[in-house]
């Protein structure tokens, strides 16, 4: 894996005219808009960059954009790799590795999420301040990549409180609060059950959701900094009468959208100060 990542590195740097980007965001399941908005887009499609895992999930664009936010260079990860699709952990960590051998210091995830938590509400954006894996897997098993991290890496701070703390600011500046919570990381495909969803409360988890953790492990080996933001594009099993189902939760995505893109425009900037 460590060669492969090189090999993308490479082919990568060989193509980014505007300067290495600091910061990266990966776009989560209906939230694609924000790549849309970079200026000077250079799109490249993972099925053309050196081993890099093709995402099949609906609602994932599939690309790699390179772009600038008023200035700023940032990398795009427009769709991801998840388990449930058949990839490894290593797999789904590709992107995360590929980029921080590329220079990027900063990574803020998306995600869509069941909401678990009642206090929330559909459509609500929720900072990610901890998680439970529950994927059974860890992108980290098998032989240490030295070159990457530490064998044991920490991960009592994974996702920074000072980037929390300026993403909170940055949400109060355009309207609106951003509570945080607990994500879970279930391998899925398959929603929860009501039962599930009760474990997860009981174990102190807020929401529930199929990716970010094997990446944001990734990152954290690396030492990079990491921001985590679900959108509750549902309320977990049980809690609605009803059922869930994956248009729900990509339409919920698209309603979210603007709020999610201002906020990213204003947090980017000052995350990048924050490791500069
Ligand atoms: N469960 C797991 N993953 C999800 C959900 C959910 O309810 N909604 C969006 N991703």
């Amino acid at each position: 894996m460590s060669t492969e990542t090189m090999e993308a590195r490479d082919f990568l740097a060989a193509r980014i005219a505007g300067g290495v980007p600091k910061a990266a965001v990966v776009l989560g399941s209906g939230l694609g808009a924000f790549a849309d908005e970079l200026e000077q887009r250079v799109e490249i499609p993972y099925g053309a960059i050196p081993h890099w895992p093709v995402s099949t999930a609906i609602g994932h664009a599939g690309k790699l954009v390179f772009g600038a936010i008023e200035g700023l260079p940032i990398v795009v990860m427009s769709g991801r790799a998840h388990l449930y699709e058949g990839n490894t952990p290593a797999q789904a960590a590709f992107g995360v590795r590929t980029l921080g051998r590329l220079g990027v210091r900063v990574i803020v995830f998306t995600n869509a999420a069941g909401g678990i938590n009642l206090d929330y509400s559909q459509g609500a954006l929720v900072l990610i301040s901890d998680h439970i894996n529950l994927q059974g897997s860890n992108p980290l098993t098998g032989p240490n990549d030295d070159s990457l991290g530490p064998r044991f890496p920490d991960m009592s701070e994974a996702y920074a409180v000072r980037f929390r703390q300026i993403a909170r600011e940055a949400a109060r500046e355009s309207g609106f609060e951003m509570p945080e919570g607990i994500y879970a990381a279930v391998s899925g495909p398959s929603y929860e059950t009501p039962a599930e969803i009760r474990f997860l409360r009981t174990i102190g988890a807020d929401l529930v959701g199929m990716s970010t953790v094997p990446e944001v492990i990734a990152a954290n080996h690396m030492g990079l900094g990491c921001l985590a933001i679900s959108c509750v594009t549902n309320m977990a099993a049980g809690i609605a009468q009803r059922k869930i189902e994956h248009q729900e939760v990509l339409e919920t995505g698209r309603l979210v959208r603007g709020r999610l893109v201002s906020l990213l425009k204003a947090v980017l900037p000052r995350l990048v100060m924050e490791v500069s």
